[in-house]
């Protein structure tokens, strides 16, 4: 498969049917007030997770020598950092004290990952954040947004007008980043392995964020 086009067609495909029914973090079928504890765990950690994606594209720009690829990075950082106000804002409203609140060790780690994978060649580096990444956050931003519509019909306006819109604007960097540079087949395996080593990474993270939200709930009011 020579066709770069093609090829980005076919391994976000493959990236979707990974994800079919991983991502643990919400529960859609359950009642409203068990939806709404998910939600509010998952606004806390996506703060962090905001602040980090900011750190990252700093990090990362400096090792993009793709004029046309960097230049697009800058206004994804800007986009990151009033998400993450934005966020920290609507928890502050909620009562909550999102500094306080301690991030999973397991994000930590994925986010210490890529910040470390700055040296790694361009074609690399978007296809695990921006491609494989960006992408699975718009179909949570999504789901996040069905699930909060009647319960916190505020925070799920915020995602969708201010938030969601931005995110896709970043998983089509990552689509212009493989359409330009996985075009032989020997990039297009790599950019394949890439994805393949940040859905696992990811879906790691997922799983232990649930695990968490479950063990705070059990263990009574949330330890912040
Ligand atoms: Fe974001
Ligand atoms: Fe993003």
């Amino acid at each position: 498969m020579s066709n770069a086009r093609e090829f980005v067609r076919v391994l976000a495909a493959e990236n979707a049917a990974f994800w079919a029914g991983k991502d643990v973090r919400l529960e859609p079928a359950a009642a409203p007030a068990e939806r709404l504890r998910l939600i509010r765990y998952r606004m806390r950690q996506g703060v962090y997770n905001e602040l980090r994606s900011v750190e990252l594209i700093a990090a990362w720009i400096p090792h993009v020598p793709e004029r046309e690829i960097r230049d697009l990075l800058p206004g994804q950082l800007d986009d990151e950092h009033r998400h993450y106000r934005l966020l920290r804002q609507r928890l502050v409203d909620l009562g909550e004290d999102p500094d306080a609140y301690r991030p999973l060790p397991e994000w930590e780690a994925l986010f210490d990952w890529l910040v470390a994978c700055r040296t790694r060649p361009t074609l690399e580096k978007l296809a695990m954040f921006q491609f494989a990444g960006e992408s699975q956050s718009c179909d949570g931003f999504e789901t996040l947004i069905e699930v909060a519509r009647d319960v916190d019909p505020e925070t799920a306006e915020l995602y969708r007008t201010q938030i969601l819109p931005d995110e896709y604007r970043h998983a089509a960097i990552g689509r212009r980043a493989l359409q330009l540079l996985a075009d032989t087949p020997e990039r297009q395996a790599v950019a394949r392995a890439a994805c393949h080593e940040m859905n696992e990474r990811v879906f790691a993270a997922y799983r232990a964020h649930r695990e968490r939200a479950d063990r705070d709930a059990s263990s009574g009011p949330d330890p912040q």
